[in-house]
C-alpha cells in the first residue's frame, strides 16, 4: 500500500493536547494548521504539519491535492441502534398529528413494533440493514460506530444483531435490557433469562453492556443487577439514562464506574454536579431530542461544571432517524450552546474515549489511525454552520478513501 499524502489543506484541524476525556477549558481548544498536509503511511498518521516544513516523501505515495480543502479527524459516533428491521414512518406520522412516544411504547407500538420487525428480518436481513446503515454513517463523516443490539429481545436475534455490528465494522454494545417483550411478564423475570441464556454468549461479541434506565422500561435495582452481570462477564458499561425523568442513572453509573450515561435531556442541577465530579462520559444525543420534540440536554451547564461530554446520533428508527454528526454538531451549537470546537471534540476524541480507543481514533497526531474527512468548505466550522449541507467531500478510513454511495 503507498503512502498517502493530503497536501495543500486549506486547514487541518485536531483536538489539542494527548489527554482524554477532554473536559471545562480543554474540551474546546484545538490544534489548527493552515496550509498543512496529513501524510498517512499502512492505515496509520505518520505526520501532520504544514506545507512549508513538509520534507522530501521519498517513497511511493498517492498524493491528493488538498486545495481549498479543510480536514478533520474521521468522526467516531459512540451511541447508536442500527441493528433493526422496518420502520416506523406511521408512528412518525402519528406523533406529527399529537401522539406522544411514550403513549405509543405503552401500547406496544415504539420499540416492541421494531422488535417484531427485526425478529422478522432474520440473520442475513439484518446484516444487510447495519451495513446500509453503516454506508450512510460513512458517507457522513463517520469512521467509526459503536451498533446496540436491543431490538431483538430473543436470545437469537439479539446475538444476530451483535454479530452483524461487529461484522460491519462496529463495536458492539449489548442492550439486551431495552425492553421487556410480550413473551414475558414483568422485567425481572426477563432479565432473569437474559443474564442466564443470552449474556455469556452476548459478552464473547460485545464490548459493553447498555440498560434504558427508565419508567415503563427497568428500574434503578434491575439496571444495577443486569449491569453487576454484564460487569462479571468483562463488559463495559453504559447507560440510558433521565431521558424522560431523573430515576438514578447517574449515581448508578458513578456507583458502578460506567464510561457512559446518555441523553440527560431530564438531568437537572444535582444530576449535573455529580456527573461532574465523576469520570462517567455524558453522552448528548440532541438529535434524539429534536426528533421527539423534547426539551435539549443541559449541554453548557454540564461543561461548564466541569463533565465529560460526548455527542452522538443515537440513529435508531423511533427516536432519532438521523445519521449525521455535522447535523448533530450543528444542533450542538445551535440548541446546547457548545462551541464548534467543543462539539468537535465531543464526537471524536471524547466519543473515542466512550468506546476505549482514544490512543487510536479521534486526532489526526502521529500513530492514530489515518481516518480524515475532508470538508469542502472554507473553514472547518462549516461542518456545523452549514446546518444538513453538502460539506463533507471526502472520508478516508485506515488510509483508504470511502466511495461515495446511493442512499438505498
Ligand atoms: O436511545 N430510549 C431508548 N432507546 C432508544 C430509542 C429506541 C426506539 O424508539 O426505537 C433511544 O432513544
Ligand atoms: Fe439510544
Amino acid at each position: 500500500m503507498p503512502k498517502l499524502l493530503l497536501r495543500d489543506l486549506r486547514q487541518v484541524v485536531s483536538p489539542a493536547g494527548a489527554d482524554a476525556p477532554l473536559r471545562g477549558r480543554a474540551l474546546g481548544e484545538l490544534d489548527l494548521i493552515e496550509n498543512g498536509y496529513v501524510l498517512c503511511d499502512g492505515g496509520r498518521i505518520e505526520a501532520v504539519g504544514r506545507m512549508s516544513e513538509l520534507g522530501l516523501v521519498d517513497s511511493d505515495v498517492e498524493d491528493v491535492d488538498g486545495s481549498g480543502l479543510c480536514a478533520i479527524p474521521g468522526l467516531v459516533d459512540c451511541h447508536t441502534h442500527p441493528a433493526f428491521g422496518g420502520d416506523r414512518v406511521d408512528e412518525f406520522s402519528l406523533r406529527a398529528g399529537g401522539a406522544s412516544y411514550e403513549e405509543l411504547h405503552a401500547a406496544g407500538g415504539g420499540i416492541l413494533s421494531t422488535v417484531r420487525a427485526t425478529r422478522e428480518a432474520g440473520e442475513e436481513g439484518l446484516r444487510r440493514a447495519v451495513e446500509r446503515h453503516r454506508g450512510w454513517m460513512l458517507a457522513a463523516g463517520t469512521t467509526t460506530f459503536e451498533g446496540k443490539s436491543g431490538y431483538g429481545l430473543d436470545r437469537e436475534t439479539e446475538l444476530a444483531s451483535l454479530r452483524a455490528v461487529a461484522a460491519a465494522g462496529g463495536v458492539p454494545t449489548f442492550l439486551g435490557a431495552h425492553s421487556t417483550p410480550p413473551e414475558f411478564a414483568d422485567a425481572d423475570g426477563y432479565l432473569d433469562f437474559l443474564l442466564a441464556d443470552v449474556l455469556p454468549e452476548a459478552a464473547g461479541v460485545a464490548e459493553a453492556a447498555d440498560v434504558f434506565l427508565e419508567r415503563g422500561a427497568f428500574d434503578a435495582a434491575q439496571a444495577r443487577r443486569y449491569l453487576g452481570a454484564c460487569r462479571g462477564h468483562g463488559l463495559a458499561l453504559r447507560l440510558h439514562g433521565d431521558q424522560f425523568t431523573e430515576a438514578g442513572a447517574i449515581p448508578l453509573a458513578v456507583e458502578l464506574g460506567a464510561r457512559s450515561v446518555d441523553h440527560l435531556e431530564a438531568t437537572g442541577p444535582e444530576g449535573i454536579a455529580v456527573l461532574a465530579a465523576s469520570d462517567v462520559v455524558g453522552v448528548l444525543l440532541p438529535a434524539s431530542a429534536l426528533f421527539l420534540d423534547r426539551p435539549m440536554p443541559p449541554g453548557r451547564a454540564l461543561v461548564d461544571a466541569g463533565a465529560a461530554v460526548a455527542l452522538a446520533t443515537d440513529f435508531n428508527p423511533g427516536s432519532a432517524f438521523c445519521e449525521s454528526l455535522p447535523v448533530v454538531m450543528s444542533l450542538a451549537a445551535t440548541q446546547l450552546k457548545l462551541s464548534p470546537a467543543e462539539a468537535l471534540s465531543a464526537c471524536t476524541v471524547n466519543a473515542a474515549h466512550v468506546l476505549g480507543r482514544a490512543d487510536r481514533i479521534g486526532r489526526l497526531a502521529p500513530g492514530f489511525a489515518a481516518d480524515v474527512v475532508l470538508l469542502d468548505a472554507p473553514d472547518w466550522r462549516y461542518v456545523a454552520y452549514h446546518l444538513a449541507g453538502d460539506v463533507v467531500a471526502t472520508v478516508i478510513k485506515d488510509g483508504a478513501a470511502v466511495p461515495r454511495r446511493a442512499a438505498y
